[in-house]
């Protein structure tokens, strides 16, 4: 495999996002879904980062992907919130945006659940592959149409560990 992003840039831009979004909300609270799996390392590093703002974090598993490197296009929850969003500014928490599906359901998803306000962050963001239009509001790294691995995220559930971006080889 290739590195395609490494630890310092990936840090470096964290700490320009972590500032981006204590502006945007000055001073108001946060509640912050992290999308398990892929997103643990992306949200762990970021929240370390955010000192402005009172923030609540949980957790969501849901599934699209199976063992394949190609999105199947349905989404499952596997774990829910426990916090009652009702009122929350809420920021979802993605490793990586493709297709968009996941995206397209979630914000449907807390939209009901009576949220404030819902924005989108991603460490990775896969433009030339969207289906669905959805938002990014903020965004590590635009990668192209290959599949990556590391920094959470996996190919059949390894590589999760890698403490920077990589590209799979064919
Ligand atoms: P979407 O619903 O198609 O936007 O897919 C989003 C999910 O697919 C992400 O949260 C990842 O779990 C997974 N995914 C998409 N592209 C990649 C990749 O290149 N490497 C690893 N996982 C990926
Ligand atoms: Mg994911």
């Amino acid at each position: 495999m290739k590195t395609l992003i490494d630890e310092n840039r990936i840090q470096n831009r964290l700490k320009e996002i972590a500032e981006e979004i204590e502006k945007d909300f000055k001073g108001e609270k946060i509640t912050f879904v992290c999308i398990l799996k892929g997103a643990f390392m992306f949200l762990s590093d970021l929240v370390k980062k955010i000192n402005k703002t009172d923030i609540v974090i949980d957790f969501m598993v849901v599934s699209s992907y199976g063992n394949e490197t190609r999105s199947s296009g349905k989404i499952r929850i596997l774990k829910d919130v426990e916090k009652d969003v009702t009122g929350d500014n809420v920021i979802i928490v993605e490793d990586i945006v493709d297709t968009g599906n996941t995206i397209d359901f979630l914000m449907k998803y807390f939209t009901n659940k009576g949220a404030k306000s819902i924005k989108v962050c991603t460490c990775l963001d896969k433009q030339v592959c969207r289906k669905v239009e959805v938002p990014v509001d903020y965004a590590g790294f635009v990668v192209g149409d290959e599949f990556v691995i590391g920094y959470g995220l996996d190919y059949c559930q390894e590589y999760r560990n890698l403490p920077y971006i990589a590209v799979m080889n064919e």
